[in-house]
């Protein structure tokens, strides 16, 4: 359908595609203004009017190339009935249910009428996004919803959660596997409701030791989009494993995009030219103003190659509107 459609199915545009992970967020006043109408974060992602006006906020601010889907990686959890708060500058905190309770509401619960207002918000916003922008839905991978669940929150420490895992390889298995299930359910639930581009957020990719790579991250994913695409084939699907870049030649055979985080060297990607890439620009170089020289040298870099401008992680909060604008304006006029 729009741009970022094109570059991930191989259909080369001069113009890069462009839009940035966490779009939808804090940075925005006008988002701020919804966010305030609701006490509880999860009661907002469950509420379509919202969730379809702070999806395209972005959009109309800046004429950004695709809207994704204002949610969190954490309706999963939450839906399948392990409790989410949101607690102001704390992050997710969830309820402290054990593995044992955990691996039972996963292998007991599916996602089913549940996910309706997502649906509801899905189609609503794709009525409303004028052709031929993008919509991108999203859910997080296995591992990393995992270490939300069983730590009950951001994970300070890997340590213990890895040692865990080792010890407990079997139930572990289990819970990943699971969630792969209910990822899969998800990621279909976005994509009939009106998604044509699909993420799937590895943010703590990155800290899986290399020997348990193979079986908490690269196994799960190959399952999720095997699933996916058993019912949607030809759907594009972009990977972002945060701090885990070394893992992508390892998927290429997939036919999925890879976004690529901030710290890790474009050059370096061992991956053949023809294979989608995103990403890699500074969220703190955008917040504090001096990204303009890294933006022009990846259009530079990247103009013979199917590759989406984008952040290497989420917009922070304080990034500057300002600075946003000029992004824009960098990247239309030299693509
Ligand atoms: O990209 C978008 O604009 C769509 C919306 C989106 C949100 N979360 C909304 C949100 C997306 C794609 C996410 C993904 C997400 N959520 C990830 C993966 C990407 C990443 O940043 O690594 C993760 C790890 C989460 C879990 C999560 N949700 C955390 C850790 C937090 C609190 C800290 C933070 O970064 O804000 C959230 C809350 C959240 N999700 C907010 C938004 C706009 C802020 C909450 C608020 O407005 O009070």
């Amino acid at each position: 359908m729009g741009l970022v459609y094109d570059a991930l199915t191989g259909n080369h545009t001069t113009q890069k595609p462009l839009w940035l992970m966490r779009q939808a967020g804090r940075y925005l006043p006008e988002y701020q203004a919804v966010r305030a109408c609701f006490p509880h974060f999860m009661d907002f992602c469950f509420t379509p009017d919202a969730v379809c006006e702070v999806t395209l906020q972005p959009i109309e601010r800046f004429g950004f190339d695709a809207a994704i889907i204002f949610s969190d990686i954490l309706v999963i959890p939450h839906l399948l009935g392990q409790r989410v708060d949101f607690q102001k500058d704390h992050g997710p905190v969830l309820q402290p249910l054990s593995a044992t309770e955990l691996l039972v509401l996963l292998e007991t619960r599916t996602l089913g009428e549940e996910l309706e207002p997502i649906r509801q918000a899905i189609t609503q916003t794709r009525s409303t996004l004028t052709p031929p922008k993008d919509l991108i839905g999203f859910a997080g991978a296995p591992w990393t919803l995992a270490t939300y669940m069983l730590s009950h929150g951001k994970t300070q420490d890997f340590t213990p959660l890895i040692a865990w895992g080792a010890a407990h390889a079997e139930i572990f298995e289990r819970l990943l596997t699971a969630l792969c299930s209910h990822i899969t359910t998800l990621l279909c639930a976005h994509i009939e409701a009106g998604c044509n581009v699909v993420q799937i957020f590895d943010s703590w990719a990155g800290a899986v030791p290399s020997t348990h790579v193979e079986s908490w991250v690269l196994r799960p994913l190959v399952r999720i989009v095997t699933a996916v695409r058993q019912v949607h084939p030809n759907i594009p699907i972009i990977y972002f494993a945060r701090g885990a870049a070394h893992t992508y030649p390892d998927l290429a055979h997939l036919n999925i995009a890879f976004s690529v985080d901030e710290q890790t060297a474009m050059d370096g990607l061992m991956l053949d030219s023809t294979i989608p890439l995103q990403g890699n620009l500074s969220p703190q170089a955008l917040a504090e103003g001096a990204f303009e020289a890294q933006a022009c040298h990846l259009l530079t870099h990247f103009a013979n190659r199917p590759y989406i401008f984008n952040l290497g992680h989420g917009i922070l909060p304080h990034t500057p509107l300002t600075h946003v604008e000029t992004l824009v304006r960098l990247v239309r006029e030299q693509s």
